[in-house]
């Protein structure tokens, strides 16, 4: 597959390109500066791109068989881009033929009981509302989308640097935890998922939540 990474530079985005190239798939990886040091590939290239920006969006979409995301606010960009990224991907690739994207989401919106999103209980950190309300409002722009091929990867609670395990488990909607009520994964297994998915197409129009 030939793979346009929007975030290509982030913490996820970075581990989702390596995951890909480690498949043999092509990416073209966007960052706002378009210098991606990490990643030293010859099936890899890095290109300058505004991802709130849908004109640019279809112009660095053309000739890619699909879309990933694993953008956020980064630098001093507020968590209210995140919605208007989603906005622009979708209203820019609708200037294309390319028809599938899969989006990296956040982990507040899942449900933990009937009715409960995370975001809303005690154990949410305040801190991390404002976030997870963004990424909660994104998920609102792509849920109702039915002309593209979307899917929705949401990570767990935690989501860090670790180990590949090639390991997860998934629920649609709903936060995966284990036995222990832990719900996490490492960004390793999260590329993992999230690139079986770009592989799989076994999620269309889902909120795919992924945990050990
Ligand atoms: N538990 C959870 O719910 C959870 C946990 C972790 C992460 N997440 C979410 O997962 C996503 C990725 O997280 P992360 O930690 O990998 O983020 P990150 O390291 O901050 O990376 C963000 C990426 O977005 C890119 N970006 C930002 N603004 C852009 C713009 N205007 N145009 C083009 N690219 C732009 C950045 O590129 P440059 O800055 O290089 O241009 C960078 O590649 C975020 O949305 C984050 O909120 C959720």
């Amino acid at each position: 597959m030939n793979v346009l990474l929007l975030g290509a530079s982030g913490r996820i985005g970075h581990r989702i390109a390596n995951e890909l190239l480690e498949r043999d798939h092509d990416v073209t990886g966007i960052s706002r500066s378009g210098e991606i040091d990490k990643i030293d590939d010859a099936d890899f290239k890095a290109v300058a791109g505004d991802a709130t920006n849908p004109d640019e969006i279809a112009e660095l979409a053309a000739g890619h068989d699909a879309v990933a995301s694993a953008l956020g606010p980064s630098g001093d960009e507020g968590a209210e881009i995140i919605p208007k990224m989603a906005e622009a991907l979708i209203e820019g690739l609708r200037q294309t033929d390319v028809d599938r994207f899969v989006w990296t989401g956040g982990a507040g919106g899942l449900n933990v009981g009937p009715d409960t999103q995370l975001v809303t209980t005690d154990e949410f950190p305040d801190e991390l509302v404002p976030l997870a309300e963004a990424h909660i409002d994104a998920w609102e722009v792509i849920r109702d989308v039915d002309d593209l091929q979307w899917s929705y990867i949401a990570p767990p609670a935690q989501i860090e640097p670790g180990e590949r395990t090639g390991e997860y488990r998934t629920a649609e909607g709903q936060l995966v935890a284990n036995e222990d009520g832990e719900s996490r994964i490492s960004m390793e297994d999260f590329a993992v998922a999230f690139v079986d998915e770009l592989e799989n197409n076994d999620a269309i129009h889902t909120q795919l939540a992924v945990g050990y």
